[in-house]
């Protein structure tokens, strides 16, 4: 078992790493309180390549495998969850989804601009009343011929007011269940297609999420993406991907918290000495450590399944259960290893903190998450 990186591996890790110390971390507290957008960041990500990782470079991507993909997200959630987020939609559930089950027509019109940074991508799966239960879909796109006449509502679209390429999934035969849902790539400024107010959350307030309103929004036949019937199927095999993704996100915001715990433990002194030297913090330390590095196990191992023609929808959902547990554990610790200081924002770990709650609920709840695991363990 060989667990070292290849030059590679080193080569996007450090680039990521360094991206998020110059680029993301001067702004990241502003943003949080201003709730804004990182455009010109999101720019900057698509020039150097971060926006299309995984994709081939004959559509304008990195060429890169999945690996790279989580530590390029593990470096950049350290610093910014929010923008990672978006990084995180834009590659796996978008491009990811596109070049894999796209056509080449789509591919070509869509792909490579969303590969680059020129384009944003949304994924557009929940609704008010099908979150977890997403089979449960209520948008409707009804068969004109030609096209689709799309209805409906989707809430906590990421980049949903930002975005340029919507893919969004609905019913078009409601008596076939979740093999009559289809997805469709949408544009923005489409006639129909309304974005709603802002959400204003407890974390990543730096992204962008919103309600979105589809009335009577006319879809070309050629922008459904793969067979009648193949949207659910499309979404679930997607997020699969994705929620290694958000795995190496939740990776990414323990790791931070971790880093600098570490630091401010070295310096801060109580009691005659620095307070690393206390056992009660030397042995939260350890646990925090031994804690992250079980995570990136997990996290590794899926990338590693999937860059391996594995199948990897037990291992995704594995990674993220087990690492949003340890990033919303192991930030609340290191805000105690602040003391006072870790509740005000200049410390950054108050926000890590309330970061990582979110990678317990997007992609899939943990309960989803134990879903998908414990069938997979009785099928067999
Ligand atoms: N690959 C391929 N097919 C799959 C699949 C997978 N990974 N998972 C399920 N399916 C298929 C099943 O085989 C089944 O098909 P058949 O009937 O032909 O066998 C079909 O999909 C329905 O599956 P289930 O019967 O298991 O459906 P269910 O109603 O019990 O729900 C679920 C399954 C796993 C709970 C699913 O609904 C789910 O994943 N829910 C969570 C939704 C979610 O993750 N949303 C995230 C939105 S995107 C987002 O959040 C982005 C962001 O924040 C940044
Ligand atoms: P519900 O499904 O109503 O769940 C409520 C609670 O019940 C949860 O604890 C859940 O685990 C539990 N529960 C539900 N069913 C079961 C069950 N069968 N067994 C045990 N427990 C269960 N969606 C997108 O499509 N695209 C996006 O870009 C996107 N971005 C998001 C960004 C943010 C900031 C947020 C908050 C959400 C985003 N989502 C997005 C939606 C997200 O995927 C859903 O919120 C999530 O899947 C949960 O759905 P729900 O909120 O409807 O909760």
């Amino acid at each position: 078992m060989d667990f070292s990186l290849t030059e590679e591996h080193i080569m996007i890790r450090d680039a990521a790493r360094d991206f998020a110390q110059t680029e993301l971390l001067p702004g990241v507290i502003e943003r949080d309180n201003k709730q804004e957008f990182p455009q010109e960041l999101v720019r900057k990500m698509g020039a150097l390549g971060f926006m299309g990782i995984m994709v081939a470079p004959e559509y304008g991507g990195s060429g890169m495998d999945t690996i790279s993909y989580v530590l390029a997200m593990e470096e950049l959630s350290k610093i910014d969850a929010s923008a990672s987020v978006i990084v995180s939609v834009n590659n796996s559930l978008v491009c990811y989804g596109l070049q894999s089950y796209a056509s080449e027509a789509q591919k070509q019109k869509y792909l490579t601009k969303l590969a680059t940074g020129e384009y944003v991508g949304a994924f557009c799966l929940s609704e008010p009343e099908a979150g977890s239960d997403a089979t449960s879909q209520a948008t409707t796109a009804e068969d004109k011929g030609d096209h689709y006449l799309l209805n409906g509502t989707k809430n906590w679209i990421t980049s949903g007011g930002r975005a340029d390429v919507y893919l969004v999934m609905a019913q078009t035969d409601r008596e076939k269940g979740h093999k009559g849902i289809n997805a469709f790539i949408v544009e923005k400024g489409a006639e129909g297609f309304h974005v709603g107010p802002k959400e204003d959350k407890l974390g990543i307030r730096g992204s962008d999420t919103h309600t979105l309103q589809f009335n009577d929004v006319k879809v070309p036949k050629e922008n459904r993406i793969g067979a009648d019937g193949f949207g659910f199927t499309f979404a679930m095999k997607t997020l699969s991907g994705g929620r290694i993704g958000i795995a190496a996100q939740a990776l990414g915001i323990a790791a931070g918290g971790y880093e600098l715990a570490l630091k401010y433990s070295k310096e801060r002194k109580a009691f005659g000495t620095e307070i690393c030297n206390h056992q009660a913090i030397a042995f939260k330390l350890a646990d925090m450590y031994t804690e992250i590095e079980a995570a990136r196990m997990l996290v590794m191992k899926a990338a590693w399944d999937k860059d391996n023609g594995h199948n990897y929808d037990m291992s995704s959902a594995m990674a993220k259960l087990y690492a949003s547990k340890v990033a919303m554990e192991q930030t609340i610790e290191a805000v105690q290893i602040h003391g006072g200081n870790g509740f005000v924002k200049d410390y950054h770990v108050e926000r890590l903190m309330r970061d990582a709650k979110i990678t317990q609920i997007y992609e899939g709840t943990s309960e989803i998450q134990k879903i998908v695991i414990s069938r997979g363990l009785i099928r067999g």
